[in-house]
């Protein structure tokens, strides 16, 4: 895997040409300041992006007593100062402004209708869900937005080290983040049903396997309409996609509705940096080097759940918990406990949350 290919892979890279074949979405440069901001430790969100912000922010409390129930949240916070001895000449954590970035933000929201699904220039921060309302990445407002950027090891790894796995990266080269411009990427929010998301591997320009994206659960539809979605794969595949990407080498997520639908998701990297799901990275270079197996010659592979024995382990379980959230619970931090409680008390009293309801 080359620089090249991951440059490719990144949204503003390849939304131009498929846009037609995906999600509405708008791509927001990333001024310097605000990639500092989230290289940045705690969760202090900037003054003026909040809205309805719900955080879970009352269950990390260490005792789990309820006591701090009947307390406002001002005194909340002040039992919390108390509670960790904070020492008076300590500065805490100041809300950065980044007015412009936030009105840009809220125009973007707006026109996408209202609720948006956030990236970066490759990943979501779909580990950091935990901190949302509902459990999922839907945002209606900037402090929601940068909520889930800054509380994510997906988005780390994007600002961090996004070439780290490179055979040409070198880390004194000039191929890091201070030469890569940063992008927040707003996508309309849709309600997308997990047993209907597939993930598809090519090789030189072929499609040599397809598997379904979440590999931790039996869908009995997907056994039963296997031909049915190979074949509307690969033609979606062959009209919408090969002749368009830049490199022969590539991995594509995409959505599959009931009525045969077919719809781009994500491009992702060949190579071990993207994970095989129900293939393995040997088996998909095995197959690649033209394997004998008459079973995949002409159609592409096609893996999926058969039977509840065949479940893999869940994906995100080695990330559900980030490393400020550890600090938390080691008591390492308590820094990050009090933006965390300040983050209750900017939102408080403004608790509405909008409901999926697109699907
Ligand atoms: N516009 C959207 N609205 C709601 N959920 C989405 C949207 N786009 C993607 N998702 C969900 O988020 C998951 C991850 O999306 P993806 O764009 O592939 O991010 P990543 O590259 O971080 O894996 C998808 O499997 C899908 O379930
Ligand atoms: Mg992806």
């Amino acid at each position: 895997m080359k620089i090249s290919d991951v440059l490719n892979c990144s949204f503003a890279a390849w939304y131009g040409t498929f846009q037609r074949v995906t999600f509405k979405s708008i791509v927001i440069p990333l001024p310097e300041d605000f990639v500092r901001y989230l290289h940045t430790d705690g969760i202090v969100l900037p003054d003026g992006s909040q809205c309805g912000l719900y955080t879970k922010s009352k269950n990390l409390a260490m005792d789990g007593d309820d006591d701090d129930e009947d307390l406002r949240d001002d005194d909340l916070m002040k039992k919390y100062e108390n509670d960790w001895q904070v020492p008076s000449n300590t500065e805490i954590a100041k809300a950065p402004d980044f007015g412009e970035l936030d009105e840009t933000v809220k125009t973007a929201i707006t026109s996408l209708g209202g609720k948006v699904f956030p990236k970066l220039n490759w990943s979501s921060p779909k580990d950091a869900n935990w901190i949302s309302f509902n459990r999922t990445l839907m945002c209606s407002c900037p402090s929601e937005v940068y909520l889930l950027l800054k509380s994510s090891e997906f988005i780390a790894h994007d600002l961090d080290q996004p070439f780290v796995h490179c055979d040409d990266y070198d880390s004194s080269s000039a191929a890091d983040r201070n030469s890569m411009s940063y992008c927040l990427v707003l996508r309309q929010w849709q309600s997308i049903d997990p047993s209907c998301e597939f993930r598809c591997f090519v090789n030189k320009n072929r499609l040599i396997g397809i598997c379904q994206r979440n590999s931790t659960k039996l869908y009995p539809h997907i056994v039963e309409e296997k031909v049915a979605i190979l074949k509307d794969i690969v033609t979606f595949f062959e009209k919408e996609i090969s002749s368009k990407f830049p490199d022969p080498d590539y991995v594509f997520d995409v959505v599959r509705n009931r009525k045969g639908k077919v719809i781009l998701l994500d491009f992702n990297p060949w190579g071990r940096v993207t994970d095989s799901l129900m293939f393995t990275w040997d088996d998909l270079e095995h197959m690649a080097a033209g394997s004998q197996d008459s079973s995949c010659q002409q159609l592409p592979c096609f893996h999926c759940v058969e039977s509840e024995d065949g479940v893999q382990c869940s994906d995100y379980g080695n990330y559900a918990f980030p490393k400020d959230i550890r600090d938390l619970t080691a008591g390492e931090d308590p820094f990050k406990l009090m933006d965390l409680m300040k983050l209750k008390i900017q939102s408080s009293g403004d608790g509405s949350s909008s409901s999926e309801d697109d699907y």
